[in-house]
């Protein structure tokens, strides 16, 4: 049995299906402490349905799933609650802001979550290399789709998480904004912190130490050419 005390991720024979619909099907992966991986695949292939259970939103599975080393099926709810706001940074493909809060409301609410204490110097900095202090006071749901991934970029970061998820990060970006993204995923990567993203973009997806396809509900890996 594969065992490491560097995994920060260690599946084996996941299985997950929504009725009669398999859609991951004995499916094994490892992640190591400080790896940057990215997943392709096909529309419907079971990429987000395969990160949520990685990132803890969904437990509804068979076989196995360690995190950090921790058997994710032996935890109780708060347990959970309580691991993936402090280890686990989320970005939703669709943003998931609370519309009605505002740019800061939605960035330090996650501190709240993971009873986790940052510093004003600390949030102004994350603020400012995502290029949204001009924007902290305004709803979240004014905001462009640009700025908009930008804000639920600092939202998954403010925890200074061990792992950060991203579901299509790039998805509805103009060129600009892509590049801007990609360049923070690898500045993360290079401070340590764990990244996995799954996106359609082959540029972004080249990024990654380890590239894999979902197919057929399983990984495979990508080599280079
Ligand atoms: N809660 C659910 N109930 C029923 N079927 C579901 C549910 N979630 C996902 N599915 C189905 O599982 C399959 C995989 O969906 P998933 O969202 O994981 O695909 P995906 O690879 O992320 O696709 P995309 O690239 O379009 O985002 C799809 O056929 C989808 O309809
Ligand atoms: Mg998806």
């Amino acid at each position: 049995m594969e065992c490491s005390l560097t995994s920060l991720i260690e599946i084996n024979e996941l299985c997950r299906a929504f009725g009669s619909l398999e859609v991951l099907k004995r499916l094994s992966f490892t992640m190591g402490k400080g790896d940057f991986v990215s997943i392709m695949g096909a529309s419907g292939s079971g990429k987000s349905t395969l990160i949520n259970i990685i990132g803890l939103l969904d437990n509804t599975f068979d076989g196995e799933y360690r995190f950090m080393g921790i058997d994710v099926k032996r935890l109780k709810e708060n347990d959970i609650v309580r691991l993936r706001a402090k280890d686990i940074g989320y970005i939703f493909q669709a943003y998931h802001l609370i519309a009605g809060c505002s740019v800061r409301d939605n960035i330090l609410m996650q501190t709240h979550y993971a009873h986790k204490k940052v510093s004003e110097k600390e949030y102004r900095e994350l603020a400012d290399k995502l290029g949204i202090v001009d924007i902290l006071d305004k709803k979240a749901g004014v905001l462009s789709g640009g700025e908009k991934q930008r804000v639920s970029i600092a939202r998954a970061l403010i925890n200074d998480p061990t792992l950060v998820i991203a579901d299509e990060p790039t998805g509805n970006l103009d060129e600009e904004n892509t590049k801007y993204v990609s360049d923070i995923f690898e500045s993360m990567h290079k401070n340590g912190t764990s990244i996995l993203i799954v996106t359609h973009d082959h540029n972004l997806a080249a990024k990654a130490e380890k590239r894999y396809l979902l197919s057929e509900g399983r990984l495979t890996e990508v080599s280079d050419e």
